[in-house]
């Protein structure tokens, strides 16, 4: 997606050998007429297929995924990050180690939230290490949900989770393939 990359280049800072920082339009502060245009976007890309609800996980998925479901007329739910240890019994729960962060998040949806049957999109903001949406479809799973696409706003393809999901049989779309950010230029697939 041209609008993306370029707003990457323009605005996306490159951290160390991995992380790209983009907390001026997307993390931290929002552009929402980016959301809507990326939300267009996964709409078109998953236009052939039935969907009844879009998944994602808080917090920076939360806005890609609630622009999809304006564009594709469906209800958004955001996997709770938990840190107690004591969890409620009514809710589908993963665990998802961050090798960004260093931390492991208990996310969780309620019962209420996610049936048997029901056709989901999952959505997030940055696929590195796959560990996010591996908790995810962990969650749809114990659901008996059925996971028929994963939209992905920025992925890194020197990471490994483009190569767990692609096992998987499931349709990965990314809106922007990142190759590398050597000699602190950011390159696209392409
Ligand atoms: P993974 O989910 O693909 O395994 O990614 P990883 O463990 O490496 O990342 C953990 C967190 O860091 C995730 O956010 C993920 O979206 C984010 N992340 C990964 N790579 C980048 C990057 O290059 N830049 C930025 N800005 N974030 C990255 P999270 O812990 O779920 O937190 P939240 O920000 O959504 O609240
Ligand atoms: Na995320
Ligand atoms: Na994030």
């Amino acid at each position: 997606m041209k609008l993306l990359e370029n707003r990457i280049r323009q605005d996306g800072r490159i951290l160390g050998t991995e992380i790209l920082k983009v907390d001026s339009f997307l993390n931290h502060q929002i552009d929402p007429e980016l959301m809507a245009a990326i939300g267009k976007e996964f709409a078109r890309l998953f236009a052939d297929k039935k969907i009844d609800k879009i998944v994602t996980v808080e917090s920076s998925g939360i806005a890609p995924a609630v622009f999809t479901g304006l564009s594709l007329h469906v209800p958004v739910v955001f996997a709770r990050k938990n840190k107690s240890l004591t969890l409620p019994d009514d809710v589908w729960t993963a665990d998802v180690y961050s090798f960004t962060k260093e931390v492991t998040n208990h996310i969780m949806i309620d019962h209420r939230f996610l049936a048997a049957g029901e056709h989901i999109l999952l959505i997030d903001d940055f696929l590195a290490n796959g560990q996010a949406i591996e908790g995810l479809l962990s969650i749809t799973q114990q659901a008996e949900a059925e996971v028929v696409g994963v939209g992905i706003v920025i992925e890194k393809t020197f990471q490994k989770g483009r190569q767990l999901l692609d096992g998987l049989g499931v349709e990965v779309e990314s809106l922007a393939r990142i190759t590398s950010f050597d000699e602190g230029k950011v390159s696209f697939l392409s």
